[in-house]
């Protein structure tokens, strides 16, 4: 079998372009993962403040609020005016960061503190545990605020659905953290799969994230930053473990396959453009003590998609970080691996499928050894001899961290009434899809999704 490498560097954007067209993409920058790698702030311009920016505020300023306040920085006409953190020692960090880029943002330890005194805000973003996003969420659309909420919507699924009714009924923006919905690379991938069948027909995929114990063990906190115990109790935590080890509990999380298969099974039904009939899952807390949720996870879901049946496996584990993160899709004509880590993913092509023209292109391009020659290539790309301004804003975005796109998404939404990329609805989708995998494991059985399940 002859294997493409499925890297997208700016080579490989004109390898696809000869067949895709318009709207290939690439993508350069290491993807923050789950307990994100954070941008670093200093490379972040200082801007003053101007009337027309867009007012914001952040909920939960812990390892991923941080990482999505130091790419909202990055954002042209955004100005963060609040921090809410229930903890002082992540809250006065967060402050003491904005401050360094001449943001004013007031500290609040309650929300409903905040949104009673700043009444000039437009936007929240929440980063809390996921148990309270659903308490976040409503209450800032309540307030009049559009949302950007991180997965998972919530471990509770009538609590997801009720962030998008209030959504509807508020009329205001609910956008859910998926980044990947928003990245050029996964856009790309998308196209090639439906529009060129450059796989032909799929039937399974095949995905993980595995972790070890490095980034698994428990998380601490620094000496002298405990909260008090009353803090504590009204927040909803019996002591500090549990509040920075939140992800361990069924109260507060929905465990791995919400953690972080939620971000790639969410890929296998936007890929396959339709959700679950089944699912079918083990997992258990095997090798560590102390936890609620399962330490390892592995999953079939079943698809009945409009070219056939497609079975896709899914682990997620604690212990070993064998491979990484991908998703794989497996083909008739090819199998396509993608990553939110774009080292990882290339093309691997059946001998029955046949031969792309651009093969040849890219094979030339190689022997030039002159990758920058993608540059003019691309530039001379335009139907027409115009510029195509997707394709343009797309190769830009190649640049920028995902969860930076997925923001400015967020944020054109509300500028220019430009569509989310991953609204209320598909979050409640994912959540539907991979809750189920836990009680398919819990009742030792495959539980069967009826469609209208998926909707709100
Ligand atoms: N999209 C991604 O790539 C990605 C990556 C990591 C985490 N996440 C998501 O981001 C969220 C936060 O995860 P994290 O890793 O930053 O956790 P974390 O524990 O580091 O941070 C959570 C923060 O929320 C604060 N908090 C807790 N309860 C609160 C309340 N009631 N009001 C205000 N603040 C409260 C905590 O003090 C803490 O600072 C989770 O939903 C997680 O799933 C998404």
């Amino acid at each position: 079998m002859e294997e493409i490498k499925f890297t997208l560097s700016r080579r490989d954007f004109v390898r696809s372009v000869a067949t895709v067209g318009a709207g290939a993409v690439l993508s350069s920058s290491v993807m923050g993962q789950e307990a994100a790698k954070e941008e670093k702030p200093q490379e972040t311009p200082k801007t003053t403040p101007k009337p027309d920016d867009l007012k914001v505020a952040i909920i939960g300023a812990g390892s991923q609020g941080n990482n999505l306040v130091n790419n909202a920085l990055k954002i042209e006409g955004i100005r963060f005016v609040a921090v809410c953190d229930i903890w002082a020692f992540n809250l006065n960090r967060q402050v003491k960061i904005l401050k360094k880029f001449d943001h004013e943002a007031k500290p609040y330890a309650d929300y409903q503190d905040m949104l009673a005194t700043e009444k000039d805000l437009d936007a929240v973003i929440v980063a809390s545990p996921d148990w309270v996003h659903a308490e976040h969420s409503i209450a800032c659309m309540k307030a009049g605020l559009h949302v950007y909420c991180e997965k998972e919507m919530s471990n509770d699924l009538a609590k997801a659905k009720e962030m998008v009714l209030a959504s509807r009924e508020t009329k205001k923006l609910l956008q859910i953290g998926h980044q990947r919905r928003s990245n050029p690379r996964y856009h790309h991938a998308l196209k090639m799969i439906t529009k060129d069948k450059i796989l032909g027909r799929i039937t399974h995929c095949n995905g993980q994230w595995n972790r070890g114990t490095s980034q698994s063990d428990e998380i601490g906190w620094a000496k002298g930053a405990d909260m008090d115990e009353a803090s504590l109790k009204k927040y909803g935590y019996d002591t500090m473990q549990r509040f920075r080890n939140w992800r361990w509990f069924r109260q507060y999380s929905g465990g791995l396959i919400a953690d972080l298969g939620s971000h790639q099974i969410d890929i296998y039904n936007w890929f396959l453009m339709t959700p679950p009939k089944t699912v079918i899952a083990s997992g258990g807390l095997d090798y560590y003590k102390g936890r609620e949720w399962y330490d390892n996870v592995l999953t079939i879901y079943e698809y009945a998609t409009e070219a056939g049946p497609v079975r896709a496996y899914y682990q997620v584990l604690n212990t070993s970080s064998f491979g990484n993160l991908y998703e794989t899709f497996l083909g008739d004509e090819g199998t396509m691996q993608i990553s939110e880590d774009d080292t990882i993913g290339k093309i691997i092509k059946e001998p029955r499928a046949k031969k792309r023209e651009w093969e040849d292109d890219s094979a030339e391009l190689d022997k030039m050894g002159r990758s920058e020659i993608s540059l003019k290539v691309g530039e001379t790309l335009k139907a027409g001899g115009k510029k195509d301004a997707v394709v343009e804003q797309m190769v830009a975005n190649l640049s920028k961290p995902p969860h930076q796109v997925h923001l400015e998404n967020f944020f054109n939404a509300i500028r220019n009434g430009t569509p989310l990329s991953c609204p209320g609805e598909v979050g409640y989708e994912t959540a539907v899809t991979v809750l189920a995998a836990n009680d398919s494991i819990a009742k030792k059985g495959m539980v069967e999704f009826n469609p209208e399940q998926f909707k709100v």
